[in-house]
């Protein structure tokens, strides 16, 4: 088993981790990838999974792995530089150099590959890493596959030499769509052609959107499994009040303004709560809810889970009605 640390700030079991190699990937995209300090195999993980990397400012950013799936000694992530963005990329492309020591979580799924015949991949911009590693497991396996891989150019295709390689001896293959030459992919031609595949996307949030509404409409929206890198817009609807959150563990009673998240009410209050993504996409923030009605903004939680209505991301989550009581 993997030697973990713990993370001074986030409970989450961590691996000590030494960058050992950086490449340009593509325009603004960068792989990093890093090693055990302590040569101790580093956690499994399958398709799909992200760890949370812990930057020097003690940011905390997710990243898929997009690396060798059978490779203990070594995990691989890529990130887009997004200069008008939070911070984190930035800081990831200034900071991780070569030799750089740094923690990270040990892989997390929210993004599982299920089973299928075959598989249909929808990739938009850096929303390529997860699903090359769900590639690479599917043409291990020898199942067909298809990639439709969409770019502002083509200068921003990233490991089109691993994925070209792929195709060419598995069953894949590969529609790269560069949007400044070839607009956008044919989504309604796509979902026809698809029936019987697993759909797969990560990308921006109107391709996904649009996916999903393409998918409904042709009745295979239980064939879609997406994976959001940036939560979707939360609406606060004109008129939309305050409402008020009790947490029974610290005795506190606070007035969530409509322009402020539970998380941010709850630390001017003083009250110091766990968080990472502040996106509703990591679970860091999950908290429990005692009771109250629940406005779920979430891309974690199941139908399921959110009609039990008992925890709920209060980083982007709110009320429906006048007070909620959380255990917090
Ligand atoms: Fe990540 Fe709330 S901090 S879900």
């Amino acid at each position: 088993m993997a030697a973990t640390l713990l993370s001074s700030t986030h409970v989450a079991p961590t691996h000590r981790v030494r960058v050992e190699r950086v490449r340009d990937e593509a325009m603004g995209i960068r792989s990093f990838q890093f090693v055990p300090v302590d040569g101790v195999p580093l956690s499994g993980w399958k398709p799909g999974a992200h760890v949370d990397v812990h930057l020097p400012s003690g940011t905390i950013r997710q990243y898929s792995l997009c690396g060798d799936l059978t490779d203990r000694e070594s995990y691989r992530i890529a990130v887009l530089e997004i200069v008008d963005g939070r911070g984190g990329s930035v800081e990831v492309h200034r900071e991780l150099t070569e030799g750089a020591v740094l923690e990270i979580g040990v892989p997390r799924n929210d993004f599982r590959l299920q089973d299928a015949p075959a598989y249909l991949f929808i990739a938009g911009g850096i929303g390529i890493t997860p699903i090359l590693a769900m590639i690479k497991e599917v043409a291990a396996a020898g199942k067909p596959w298809r990639l439709v891989y969409g770019a502002r150019s083509a200068a921003n295709f990233a490991f089109t030499e691993e994925i070209d390689a792929l195709a060419a001896t598995t069953w894949g293959r590969v529609d790269y769509v560069p949007q400044d030459t070839a607009g956008h992919a044919d989504l309604p031609t796509l979902v026809k052609n698809s029936v019987g595949h697993g759909v797969y996307c990560c990308g921006p949030g109107p391709l996904m959107d649009a996916l999903g509404a393409e998918m409904t409409k042709q009745a295979r929206g239980s064939d879609l499994v997406i994976e959001r890198f940036t939560p979707p817009e939360i609406v606060v609807a004109d008129g939309a009040g305050s409402f008020e959150v009790e947490l029974t563990e610290s005795g506190v009673t606070v007035t969530v303004e409509p322009d402020v998240s539970i998380l941010e009410a709850i630390r001017d209050a003083g009250v110091d709560v766990p968080s990472s993504c502040e996106m509703g996409i990591c679970g860091t923030c999950e908290t429990r809810v005692i009771s109250g009605d629940i406005e779920h903004n979430d891309s974690l939680l199941t139908d399921d889970e959110r009609d039990a209505g008992d925890v709920m991301m209060i980083c982007v989550s709110r009320a429906c009605s006048p007070k909620l009581v959380l255990a917090r």
